[in-house]
């Protein structure tokens, strides 16, 4: 991984190709790299860093009208020159940049070695090229389809050969390529947002296609078998192209306060105040089948498994239906059971996670119903599930999912209202539900307005050894979520816990003056939390917590005290989420962190 783009056409490649790799940049890595053509050959350069390095390096480039290009997050083998893609073949006719895991690296790797192939990086990905060279029969599809046959794992691949100029060839398994048609020139890579400010036609290759690439357009093989295949070319619409600041120093920051609008943008025209109920189009579900569902199922990794978490506990208070968030990588391999009557949910914001879309798959093939919960439009997931929501959050760009999260949790909550209709929500009860929920926006909009007192926490967490998030019931999934930001954006030691199980453990962590983060919101576990804060403040603990305006109770027992608006605890996430983010974001920003790019993670993550 992470981020792959191909250019055959009438015009310079390099400038193309730079400014497609700068389009995945958010999707985070640690190296990149370019391969063009020049009169003796290849011509490569690669840089460990930003794409901005590696453009630095480019001086003097010759003018070629095909290239490959790719940005790197390190599987295999350390962050160096060496790693970063493209890899060669031997002799340096052939170069290639992937995307995937190799799984039977070892066999290859000894099998090429046996025959005196000498490697130059530690990655799995160089294997591809010197497999291609021993294929090599002069026929470049074929040589490429012979590799990859040899191949266990993932991959999507890009591929030119110095001694075939007009083409690029590419293949998928797994993870995704689109191939972008221009007018006499096209473009190839791993997400459309690197290809939209070059056409908005393309193909989505599918798993096991393969596709010869040239400046009038695309061939698309069987992988294996190497029928032709009809090409199907769609026009992509959603919000792409390049997301601006617009004022903000970092996309999490934007992306935070664009909360109020995203959460009523992914509401609007689907919740009804007047009819007590909400409508989800895409889900494809009358009331009868509603009825049938006897419980949900929802999929996630990260933040958009929290947003489970929340989702799953408001289907079961709110239209007591059975239902359980699972960590997406857990479940595909636990063999787990799939009923028909269980409807399955996949939430990601990317539409992309591996683990996520295997889990889909393994629902699908025991003959499950999923639908998806997904923001990027057509990404793999929504194509895959078929069915399911998009949230209109627009792009999110910053690493650490912040109104994804809440969009997320926003479209289960519609969903949870549509399906407690069916069964013990009456017209009065669904109008009061659809109320608060349409509320929530302008509450969103008047925390983020007057944040509270956030800076006086930024200093002690951000010199803690060690910060607990704690919160009960709806506010365990926040806790979690609290953490994970703070881990992701700031790197400060931290766990999220439920605070009923807090004695069992983590109070041994406790020190004098250790931040503990309490989410309190007034809700029907309230008490219960204030006596678990008690308990870590009896030992030293410096308090901050979260608490609905006006329960000035709770305020006086804590260090510090950020008020949000009142709301019914369902719907409680979407709110006190949103200090917490601030607070990862502002403690990020003390410690002098890579607030969009943090150190080692990807926005997109395409392996296991
Ligand atoms: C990565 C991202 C997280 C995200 C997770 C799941 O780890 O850095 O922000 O929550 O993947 O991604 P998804 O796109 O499926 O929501």
């Amino acid at each position: 991984m992470c981020g792959i783009v191909g250019y055959v056409g009438h015009r310079d490649a390099l400038p193309t190709l730079v400014s497609g790799l700068r389009q995945l940049e958010y999707r985070g890595y640690d190296s990149a790299g370019v391969a063009i053509l020049d009169e003796d050959g290849l011509w490569i350069r690669k840089e460990v860093g930003r794409v901005d390095d590696l453009a630095r390096s480019l001086d003097g480039a010759p003018r070629s009208q095909v290239g490959i290009a790719h940005t790197r997050w390190a599987t295999h083998g350390g962050v160096t020159q060496q790693n970063a893609h493209p890899h060669t073949d031997g002799v340096g006719r052939i170069a290639l940049v992937h995307n995937g895991i190799i799984e039977n690296m070892v066999p290859l790797v000894a099998m090429l070695r046996a025959e005196g192939v000498v490697f130059t990086s530690e990655t799995d990905t160089e294997i591809l090229p010197h497999l291609i060279r021993k294929a090599w029969r002069g026929d470049p599809v074929d040589a490429v389809r012979a590799a990859l046959r040899q191949v266990q794992g993932t991959f999507g691949v890009a591929v030119m050969f110095a001694d075939h100029p007009d083409i690029v060839v590419v293949a998928r398994n797994g993870s995704p390529l689109v191939i972008g048609l221009g007018d006499g020139e096209t473009i190839v890579a791993s997400d459309p947002q690197a290809i939209v400010a070059l056409t908005r036609r393309v193909i989505h290759l599918q798993d096991r296609q393969m596709a010869v690439i040239r400046a009038d357009g695309a061939e698309l093989h069987g992988l294996y078998d190497g029928r032709r295949h009809d090409q199907s070319v769609e026009l992509i619409d959603g919000d792409y192209g390049v997301a601006d600041l617009e004022g903000h120093p970092h996309f999490m920051l934007k992306e935070i306060h664009e909360q109020a609008r995203s959460i009523s943008r992914c509401l609007n025209g689907r919740v009804s105040r007047e009819d007590g109920n909400a409508r989800l189009g895409g889900f494809e579900m009358r009331p009868r089948e509603l009825v049938g569902v006897q419980r949900v199922v929802l999929l996630g990794c990260g933040t958009s498994y929290h947003a489970g978490m929340v989702g799953a506990m408001a289907i079961e208070a709110m239209a007591r239906v059975s239902a359980r968030a699972e960590i997406a990588s857990e479940f595909r391999y636990r063999h787990p059971i799939v009923s028909n009557d269980t409807l399955y949910l996949a939430v990601s914001q990317s539409g992309e996670t591996i683990d996520t879309l295997g889990a889909v798959q393994e629902v699908q093939l025991k003959g499950g119903a999923v639908r998806g919960i997904v923001n990027v439009v057509g990404s793999t997931i929504a194509r895959t599930c078929g069915q399911g929501v998009y949230l209109h959050s627009g792009p999110e760009v910053a690493v650490a999912s912040t109104k994804a999260f809440t969009s997320q949790v926003a479209a289960m909550l519609t969903f949870t209202l549509m399906l407690a209709r069916t069964r013990n929500l009456d017209l009065g009860q669904g109008r009061s539900v659809a109320a608060e929920l349409l509320a929530i926006p302008e509450k969103v909009a008047a925390l983020l307005a007057n944040p509270g007192p956030i800076d006086d926490v930024v200093e002690s967490v951000a010199r803690a050894r060690y910060v607990l998030f704690l919160g009960r019931g709806f506010s365990f999934p926040v806790a979690l979520e609290g953490a994970l930001k703070l881990k992701e954006v700031a790197y400060v030691p931290c766990e999220g816990y439920p605070a009923g199980e807090m004695k069992h453990g983590p109070i041994a962590m406790i020190e004098k003056g250790a931040p503990v983060i309490v989410v309190a919101p007034r809700d029907a576990q309230r008490d219960k939390v204030v006596s678990n804060l008690r308990e870590v403040a009896a030992r030293g603990a410096r308090i901050i917590v979260i608490h609905t305006q006006g329960d000035d109770e709770l305020a006086q027992l804590a260090d510090i005290a950020i008020p949000v608006p009142s709301t019914p605890d369902w719907a409680s996430p979407l709110l006190t989420a949103i200090p917490l983010q601030l607070l990862a974001y502002r403690t990020g920003i003390a410690l002098g962190r890579d607030i969009d790019k943090p150190r080692h993670l990807a926005k997109s993550v395409t392996v296991e």
